[in-house]
């Protein structure tokens, strides 16, 4: 039997209205990746907060290769061998790769930085990660999936003897996916302990050994994964609640436009890209990363510059009318991919993050906002969504990464406008909240509005869309029939035919 390199015990911590960890107590092994699962706020973050250093529990204690540890900074976690690659990153984009890389400790020669050092070190990682730029290049170059790399490698560069990755694959490509993977395997062989939280169920038991899972801030269960299924975790993460999927109709409610795009075009991003979004349609855009899903939605909405092509939208009675890039908010709500940089404002309350987008629906007749009315909608959503919090009031940045996503989404509920871009929607919801957010993208369809959405995730663009445009290099190259099989689209988004014996 291995002794557990980590130990962490009777670990408590609150919040002010919150117990976010109740008498947890985790173990993880030498050599093995331990997957920490668990639903939204259950306190997976917050638990590696805890071991990072990044907070102080009020009780409890962490015992490493046998001997018990106090962990005060994340320099003292650094200094016990521990690295964390977290679920938000936190870089600078004007600065250099190699400059990111070293921000918390630089190699110095004499008290001066030694840059020398710091690029060797850096290309050295990142020919480790396989990663193709070099450590000159600006972070703000670097698409989402890069920067992900970035802030592994950064965690690399400690030799660290616990890697902490919290949702670490959620921006990366498959080839990404596949190059973490390795590295994550060599750590393993070179005897380091991994803790891996994702909501993935199926890279856990790709990856890992063993999994521990938390529920309302406790430890429900922990067992090596040969002993466990898929649905064995599911239901100790969120307990006997069956989740209810709607079923998609096989096609659109009706085939009226409402959005209409022709002939978008921007130097080195989109090519001649035109399309109809229908009332009641749900309308998948459909490919690889990078091939130009998001800058589609982003010209759509006015987000990006376009350097020619139009977007009409169906204006009451008015039927089609073109409208300007400046305009297209008042018809056309966007949930981005990325609520960190475009969607929240972090310090302030869930209350003012969900009106945001609402306040001339908010508004009375002298333009001032309905204090009262704000917090009934917010409320009612903060319900309908389930949205784990404290109080309105409670500040969006202190919420868990799944609820401050559900905050995005609650917001474009609330104006409820026509039509409705959604960018990676569900991205770091755990299974519960992906399907109530599916069902709600159908339920907005069934209601008549139109729905554009990019979801890297083919499960759910097969549960929710009526047809698909698949896109290469930034042009639309096909479009399929919602009926289409996993191995069309598969094939589609990789540039070949697929034949099919029907
Ligand atoms: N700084 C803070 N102030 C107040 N509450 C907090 C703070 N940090 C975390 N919490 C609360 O603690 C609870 C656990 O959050 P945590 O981020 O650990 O969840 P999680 O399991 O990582 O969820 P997710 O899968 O959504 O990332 C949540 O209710 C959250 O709002
Ligand atoms: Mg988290």
């Amino acid at each position: 039997m291995v002794n557990p390199y980590l130990t962490m015990q009777g670990i408590t911590k609150r919040f002010p209205g919150v117990t976010a960890l109740q008498d947890v107590s985790f173990q993880a092994y030498p050599g093995e990746a331990m997957a920490l699962i668990g639903a939204n706020g259950a306190g997976k973050s917050t638990l590696m907060n805890v071991l990072g250093g990044v907070i102080r529990a009020d009780s409890g204690e962490i015992q490493i290769d046998g001997a018990r540890v106090e962990i005060d900074s994340p320099l003292s976690a650094t200094a016990n061998g521990i690295a964390f690659v977290h679920q938000e990153m936190a870089m600078l984009p004007t600065m250099t790769v190699a400059e990111n890389l070293h921000i918390s400790q630089f190699p110095t020669r004499g008290g001066l930085i030694n840059t020398s050092e710091t690029d060797r070190r850096s290309a050295e990682v990142l020919r480790r990660m396989g990663c193709q730029f070099t450590p000159d290049t600006r972070v703000q170059f670097l698409s989402t999936g890069d920067r992900q790399m970035v802030e592994i490698a950064r965690a690399l560069l400690t030799h660290p003897r616990i890697v902490i990755f919290d949702e670490p694959t959620s921006s990366l490509t498959s080839r990404e996916k596949a190059r973490l993977f390795e590295v994550i395997r060599s750590l393993k062989t070179e005897g380091v302990t991994i803790i891996y939280i994702t909501h993935f169920l199926d890279e856990v038991f790709q990856i890992c050994e063993r999994a521990t899972v938390l529920r309302g801030g406790e430890t429900v269960g922990s067992g090596m994964l040969k002993d466990l299924t898929p649905n064995a975790i599911v239901q100790m993460m969120i307990g006997d609640i069956g989740i209810e999927v709607h079923r998609k109709r096989e096609t659109a409610a009706t085939a009226e436009p409402i959005l209409g795009v022709s002939s978008l075009s921007r130097k080195g991003a989109l090519r001649d890209v035109s399309f109809t979004l229908h009332k009641g349609e749900v309308l998948g855009l459909w490919g690889l990363l990078g091939s130009g899903r998001t800058e589609v939605a982003r010209a759509v909405i006015g987000l990006d510059p376009i350097d020619s092509g139009q977007v009409e939208v169906r204006t009451d009675g008015a039927g089609m009318r073109p409208i300007k890039p400046g305009q297209a908010q008042r018809w056309i709500g966007m949930i981005t991919e990325d609520r960190r940089s475009e969607g929240l404002l972090l310090s302030m309350s869930v209350k003012n993050n969900m009106s945001l987008a609402n306040l001339r629906g908010l508004a009375n007749r002298w333009l001032l906002v309905r204090g009262d009315e704000e917090t009934r909608q917010a409320q009612e959503f903060v319900d309908r969504l389930n949205i784990i919090i404290s109080s309105l009031r409670q500040p969006v940045g202190t919420l868990s990464g799944g609820n401050q996503q559900k905050v995005v989404v609650g917001r474009w509920l609330q104006v409820s406008p026509p039509i409705i871009i959604m960018d990676e929607p569900t991205r770091g919801l755990d299974v519960g909240a992906k399907a109530e957010i599916r069902n709600i993208i159908l339920e907005l369809a069934e209601a008549g509005k139109g729905v554009l959405v990019i979801s890297s995730e083919l499960e759910e663009m097969m549960a929710l869309c009526h047809r698909y445009l698949v896109m290469n290099r930034g042009q639309i190259v096909r479009e399929l029939p919602g009926t289409a099989s996993r191995n069309e689209l598969m094939a589609a988004a990789a540039g070949v035919d697929f034949m099919e014996d029907r």
